[in-house]
């Protein structure tokens, strides 16, 4: 690999050229932001639980497990702020006006709060919750406190009669992906001239697949820690923390 400023430089220079860029970003966007990943040495899948933690029917049959399990991540993700990543993507789009849009994983909201506009969760987002039995719609904040102490969300804790348990509007293993934000970022990903790979293993799909819809002639940039399966495909590729590479550009 060449050295980290050269590459830092033909970065710079596949985004100036670029008009239409789309990003795939997973949980090592928000490492810097004290969120841990999944799958590093550190990451929630190897320190704190397994992956069937995330699935629907766990969920369903086991809501309070989730919520006990998840008071840690929960705060971290409440707490955190938007990382060197987060704001070089906002500024890409607002000072140097590229149309950018952003494919995330992650269900923290960081991209928005850094002020990225066209942000598409496509495994859903944590700062809403839906009662399983009135499909009444709240905010995260009118459970903050329980959130963070683990407790079972029950509709009646924000002051109503339903009682019903409340579901992060996450995307557990099986169900659907939101069908619209997945198709928007599909087109995106075919329509750019620029592809970027950040912070994510690739090793969970339908998300994984889309930076391979990208169109013939689109530039491939990748920025995660380790190795993914796409990285022979790469254009440039760094193995640096996003934060470190962005903050440059
Ligand atoms: P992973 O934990 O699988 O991958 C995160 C990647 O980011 C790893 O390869 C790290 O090496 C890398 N990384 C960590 N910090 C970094 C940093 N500061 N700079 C550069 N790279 C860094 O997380 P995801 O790929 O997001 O799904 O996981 C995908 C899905 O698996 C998640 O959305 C979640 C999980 O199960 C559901 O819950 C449905």
């Amino acid at each position: 690999m060449e050295e980290l400023n050269q590459r830092i430089e033909k970065l710079k220079k596949l985004l100036k050229d670029a008009t239409h860029i789309a990003c795939l970003t997973g949980a090592g966007m928000s490492t810097e932001s004290g969120v841990p990943d999944f799958r590093s040495s550190t990451g929630i899948y190897k320190t704190l639980c397994s992956e069937e933690v995330f699935d629907i029917d766990n969920f369903n049959s086991h809501p309070e497990e989730f919520y006990k399990i998840m008071a840690p991540i929960y705060a971290a993700m409440l707490d955190a702020e938007p990382n060197e990543g987060h704001k070089a993507l906002a500024r890409i789009e607002q000072e140097y006006k590229k149309d950018i849009c952003i494919a995330t994983q992650n269900i923290d909201a960081l991209h928005q709060r850094a002020g990225s506009r066209n942000v598409q969760e496509v495994h859903g987002s944590m700062m809403s919750l839906t009662c399983k039995t009135c499909g009444a719609t709240l905010p995260y904040s009118a459970f903050d406190k329980q959130l963070r102490a683990g407790e079972l969300l029950r509709h009646n804790m924000a002051g109503n009669q339903c009682h019903g348990v409340m579901k992060p509007d996450i995307v557990f293993y099986g169900e659907g992906l939101p069908m619209e934000v997945f198709q928007t970022a599909e087109n995106a990903f075919m329509s750019a001239d620029l592809v970027m790979v950040l912070g994510t293993s690739l090793a969970v799909y339908p998300a994984a697949e889309l930076p391979r819809l990208r169109k013939n002639g689109s530039k491939l940039v990748i920025i995660n820690r380790t190795e993914t399966p796409l990285d022979y495909e790469a254009d440039l590729l760094f193995h640096e923390n996003i934060g470190e590479v962005l903050r440059e550009v």
